[in-house]
């Protein structure tokens, strides 16, 4: 009878099962409609370990922050490549990336340590610094004035300018486009189109990962189609200063896949969506608490300065081409710790293993439980990023929680008296860990520290309440703000 209503029944050694009310969604309403307080509810419940049945998968969350290595080190018994190369194929509908289904033999994760981390972020930051300048100043994105204000919304001015940065940052320019108008115009009609399709499509992300058809949802199908034809290697071949992660990706791709021409340009739309769908909303929060908190903007202000005035450098709207090497980057704790307490509030990334097999999961406290093979174990970084026993008052943002004394960065934390090897996870864990983390905040530090450069910014309403997180994206990553807030901005009157 168990088996023919889909319920499972806990076998000894098993954690605590929910299989929730409904069939096959089992608890997926109740976790999708709160996901933070489900689980706190659950592990109130049940404990360090159990059990949910959310969309027909059973789920195995672990809550003790102390035992999280037996999952992110535990590498002969879970499988991330699973999971992980499944979702991107159901999401952009490449061929499998997974060796072991023939269609590639590239190693994909050194492929990507290769091109976004060590000798390839200098590039990436010189090439991402003067684009934000350009689309911040030159180009007609912004019309900033020294005269009157500019009101836009935080998030909409965060996804203008990080958006048409990153996708030049990594698609680089059609050849040429420099020295010629109608050049220009249609590489700026080609930004905004990828931008318009990015946003139709990354809209139903969410119901894709949990298993949707894209078919179902025809304008956000031809936008990601639109995107991929923008992609096809004719197109790619005529741009230049192409990331070494695309043009990588484009040799790779023709030389070990027998992808076709296809799923080759669905494989950099996937590139698209990784490199902007969590920074667009993490520059949003970054932003927006920074501007929120005038004590955030002193000290980052300050900071700004002084990295700028030790290297001789101004900032003049007239002859925009600030430069900041990845030292100047790295030595910008403020910023640093802006950046991290803006992504500990709104981070709910998941972290995802497979069981290869039925095994026993050792804890902390020296308990085991057994593991079926296929279940999945899930950690929610945010039961750590929300844990007062480690965060004081952690609904607070205090732009200054990862300094320390001596106000460099702050790497000890702490739970009941013992020190967290794992305390802060926007980015992932273990080998699935982002392999754009470096990247990704020094574009978000380079954009912080070029709006403070040229702007003077003020919220409208300076008593605004924080927006709240829109939980449907629970799971994938940084949340998008439910609503936009406004701001103005002009240009620094001492120009
Ligand atoms: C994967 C977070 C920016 C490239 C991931 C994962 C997370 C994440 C949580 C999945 C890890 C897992 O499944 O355990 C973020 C956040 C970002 C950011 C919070 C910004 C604030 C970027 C940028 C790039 C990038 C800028 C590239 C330019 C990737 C790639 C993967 C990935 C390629 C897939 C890695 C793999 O499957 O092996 N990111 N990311 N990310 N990210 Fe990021």
């Amino acid at each position: 009878l168990w088996l023919a209503v889909g319920i499972r029944r806990r076998h000894t050694g098993e954690p605590a099962v929910e299989n929730g009310f409904i069939p096959y969604l089992g608890c997926a309403l109740q976790f999708g409609a709160n996901p933070l307080l489900f689980l706190r509810s659950r592990q109130k419940k049940y404990g360090h370990i159990f059990t949910c049945k959310i969309a027909g998968q059973y789920i195995h969350f672990l809550c003790d922050p102390f035992s999280y290595h037996s999952v992110i080190r535990q590498g002969r018994h879970l499988d991330w490549r699973k999971f992980h190369f499944a979702t991107s194929v159901k999401a952009f509908g490449h061929d499998s990336f997974d060796p072991r289904h023939g269609h590639t033999t590239e190693n994909l994760h050194q492929t990507f340590l290769k091109t976004l981390q060590g000798e390839a972020l200098p590039s990436l930051i010189e090439t991402m610094m003067g684009h934000l300048q350009d689309v911040m100043l030159r180009s007609d994105t912004l019309s900033p004035s020294k005269n009157h204000w500019e009101v836009d919304g935080i998030f909409a001015f965060c996804y203008k300018v990080m958006f048409e940065s990153g996708y030049l940052t990594l698609f680089g320019k059609e050849l040429g486009e420099d020295k010629c108008q109608a050049r220009q115009a249609a590489q700026k009609a080609l930004v905004l189109n990828a931008l318009e399709n990015f946003k139709e499509f990354d809209k139903i992300f969410p119901a894709l990962v949990a298993g949707l058809p894209i078919h179902v949802f025809k304008s956000a199908y031809s936008a990601r189609e639109n995107l991929a034809k923008t992609m096809l290697a004719e197109k790619l071949s005529k741009r230049e200063n192409v990331s070494d992660l695309i043009s990588m990706r484009m040799i790779l791709n023709d030389s070990l896949s027998t992808f076709n021409d296809l799923s080759k340009a669905r494989t950099h739309v996937a590139l698209l969506w990784a490199s902007q769908a969590n920074t667009l909303p993490a520059t949003f929060w970054s932003l927006f608490y920074m501007i929120r908190s005038p004590d955030a903007m002193k000290a980052a202000c300050e900071e700004v300065h002084k990295v700028l005035d030790d290297s001789g450098l101004t900032a003049d709207p007239s002859d925009p081409t600030l430069k900041l090497t990845r030292e100047q980057l790295d030595n910008m704790p403020v910023l640093d710790s802006i950046v991290k307490e803006a992504m500990r509030l709104s981070s709910a990334s998941m972290n995802v293993r497979v069981a290869k097999e039925d095994f026993l999961l050792h804890l902390d406290n020296h308990q085991a439980y057994r593991i079926r093979k296929d279940d999945v174990i899930a950690l929610y970084p945010p039961m750590l990023h929300y844990d007062p026993e480690i965060y004081e008052d952690p609904y607070e943002y205090k732009f200054d929680r990862f300094l320390d004394e001596q106000g460099q960065e702050k790497n000890t934390f702490q739970r009941s008296g013992r020190r967290l090897h794992y305390f802060y996870m926007p980015f992932g864990s273990g080998v699935t860990k982002c392999p754009g983390r470096f990247f990704a905040v020094y574009e978000i530090k380079q954009f912080l520290t070029l709006v403070l450069s040229y702007f003077d910014m003020e919220l409208l309403d300076p008593a605004i309440k924080v927006p709240p997180l829109d939980q449907s994206r629970a799971g994938l990553g940084i949340l998008q703000p439910t609503y936009d807030v406004d701001f103005r901005y002009k240009l620094k009157s001492n120009f």
